[in-house]
């Protein structure tokens, strides 16, 4: 090999006659008879560099052999390139380097699919070969985003003292939210460790250790159903702070996040972000994620419905609708389709009506009386051309429908700014969601958070209407961040386990260590964790948590490249004492 004086995205005309040593591989090949004309491509860049028999003092036969993704190394003269072939979109574009020596450095076999666009195969071959789809310049510009990422993070937190600690991997398994991925002992027979869902617990323990502000960019890993924005393992920015308020934290955090806008994307957020009460996102959104990047809020219509002759709708909870613009776009096909989104999320069909020439037509109109008719015009804010949907059911089938029709609308009609970013703080969650199928309480963010100061009262009478000191913040539909003011007197610890169903004996064995540990001079804390990959999604604009992670796992929590998971070998096992039962549950 050649050791390379430059990369191929370096040179410039200042070069011109100077001799060069590239390394690369190849991106494109033009034959045209005794010249060949090939784009050299690292991670810098692209470099046009030609073979010409005249000069070319080796065999020129090998030369027409080159072919896509081989690896060369040339020495070559910088010549500029002729007026008509500069390309003024590429950095090396006015020039380009006459080859008088190469070497293969290694020959590609034939590629699985053309390296020029993603879409030229589905994500599955692009997995199992993601060495080659990380050539792609999409995939290199993203990776080199979280590159930044990490790196603006760490700056930030660290001006401003926090202290980065590693937390263990393998942990006790702690019954948190999802599944714990197990890691079998071999030294401790039939015993096993976990994975860290999150390092929540270590974390806490660091601030009552007086670690004061911590932080860690760290994987954490959950085996749940996964989505477009779920892997099975991610990235955290963990973060924890002692003597501190929500206040506090929600200061430090939009800092951070404005500093990670700014220095990658050159994005400013807003000063201070708004905040919304859990309550008020799912009555106005239908979601506790809002994306604030469009309006099409849900609006309350059972008043009317009452008084209509809609029965359908007289004896549900709730009725509520969207208004939306253009109503005369959608057929009865869209309609279906529209229905159908909502019927996924449980509700039973898709009501709905235009207004047109100042009165209400087709759909359900017909069971609505002019007076109605003209009250509801005068109190909505809906205009001739409108259409207006409604769902009536259960309150939470009702948000929940609604809030995903609204997100299906904005992408059908286009109404999603993309370049624009929203966060927003989503406050005051209650405390706990009943889990029906269990019949108990579940932390609806986790059992270390603690209830607002007033609503602790509510724990003896009524659990079910306490709110809690946790908060999200969401950005353009995405929980990016999570996080809660903890408990840190034991014995409000140990009523939040009881009152989620642990018994003193289960809650002794999974936390006392925690439990202990808060009785050795606790300070008040609170802290989050950022989803990093959703943060590197946003600020690369995909959608898909598998464009920012180098090697990803599929939907079913596989790795197509390497294998994974695989099976081991009978001794492995027999070391472990496991024996695999076959037989389907
Ligand atoms: P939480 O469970 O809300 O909180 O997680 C914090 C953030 O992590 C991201 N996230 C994920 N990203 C990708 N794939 C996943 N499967 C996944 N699950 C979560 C989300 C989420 O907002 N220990 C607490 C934090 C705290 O209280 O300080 C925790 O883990 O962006």
């Amino acid at each position: 090999m050649f050791k390379r004086t430059h990369n191929c995205g370096d040179l410039r005309s200042s070069e011109i006659d100077n001799k060069v040593i590239l390394n690369g591989w190849v991106n494109k090949v033009r034959l045209h008879g005794q010249v060949v004309f090939i784009d050299l491509r690292d991670r810098y860049g692209k470099t046009q560099i030609v073979f010409n028999s005249d000069n070319y003092v080796g065999e020129f036969e090998e030369i027409k052999k080159i072919s896509m993704e081989d690896v060369l190394s040339v020495k070559g003269l910088v010549r500029p390139r002729i007026e008509s072939a500069v390309n003024l979109n590429l950095s090396t574009g006015e020039i380009e380097v006459l080859v008088y020596e190469f070497t293969m450095l290694n020959e590609s076999a034939t590629l699985p699919f053309m390296l020029d666009n993603r879409d030229n195969a589905e994500e599955n071959l692009r997995l199992k070969y993601r060495y080659l789809e990380l050539r792609m310049e999409e995939l290199q510009k993203n990776l080199l985003i979280r590159h930044k990422a990490y790196q603006a993070t760490r700056s930030f937190l660290s001006e401003n003292q926090f202290v980065e600690v590693e937390t263990p991997v393998l942990m006790k398994s702690t019954p948190e939210g999802a599944r714990d991925y197990l890691v079998p002992s071999r030294v401790h027979r039939g015993k096993f460790y976990a994975l860290p869902q999150s390092p929540q617990i270590y974390k806490q323990i660091l601030m009552i250790a007086g670690y004061d502000r911590y932080f860690q960019i760290v994987k954490c890993f959950r085996d749940e159903d996964l989505r477009a924005d779920r892997q099975p393992e991610f990235t955290q920015i963990d973060i924890e702070m002692s003597f501190v308020d929500e206040e506090d934290i929600f200061n430090y955090m939009e800092g951070l996040t404005k500093h990670i806008f700014k220095t990658i994307s050159n994005i400013n957020l807003p000063d201070s972000f708004p905040r919304i009460t859990y309550q008020e996102a799912m009555e106005t959104y239908g979601s506790d994620k809002p994306d604030l990047r469009y309006g099409l809020k849900l609006i309350d219509l059972k008043h009317y419905t009452d008084v209509s002759d809609f029965k359908a709708f007289s004896s549900v909870e709730r009725v509520k609708g969207i208004i939306v613009n253009g109503g005369e776009k959608y057929s009865r096909k869209m309609i279906d389709q529209l229905t159908n989104v909502v019927k996924k999320y449980k509700a039973k069909g898709l009501a709905w009506m235009r207004l047109k020439d100042g009165s209400f037509d087709a759909g359900i109109s017909k069971f609505f009386s002019a007076d109605l008719q003209e009250k509801m015009q005068n109190e909505l804010d809906i205009e001739n051309g409108d259409i207006l949907f409604m769902v009536g059911d259960k309150s939470k089938i009702v948000l929940n429908a609604l809030g995903h029709l609204r997100i299906e609308i904005a992408k059908r009609d286009d109404l999603i700014n993309t370049s624009k970013y929203y966060p927003i703080w989503v406050t005051e969650f209650p405390m706990f969601e009943y889990d029906n199928d269990n019949e108990r309480y579940t932390a609806m963010h986790h059992p270390f958070t603690a209830p607002k100061e007033e609503d602790i009262n509510l724990l003896d009478t009524d659990p079910s209407r306490s709110l809690s000191r946790g908060y999200d913040l969401t950005m353009n539909g995405y929980e990016i961040a999570g996080g809660s003011i903890r408990i840190h007197n034991p014995k409000l610890q140990e009523k939040i386990f009881s009152l989620l169903g642990l018994s003193k004996q289960d809650a002794i064995e999974k936390f006392g260590f925690l439990v202990e540990a808060l009785s050795y001079g606790t300070p008040p804390h609170g802290g989050i964790a950022f989803g990093f990959d959703r943060l590197v999604m946003l600020l690369a604009r995909t959608e898909n948590i598998r464009d920012v992670i180098a090697f990803p796992k599929t939907t079913s929590a596989t790795s197509l490249m390497d294998e994974s998971p695989s099976n081991v070998s009978d001794s492995q096992l027999k070391e472990l004492g496991i024996i695999i039962n076959n037989s389907k549950k």
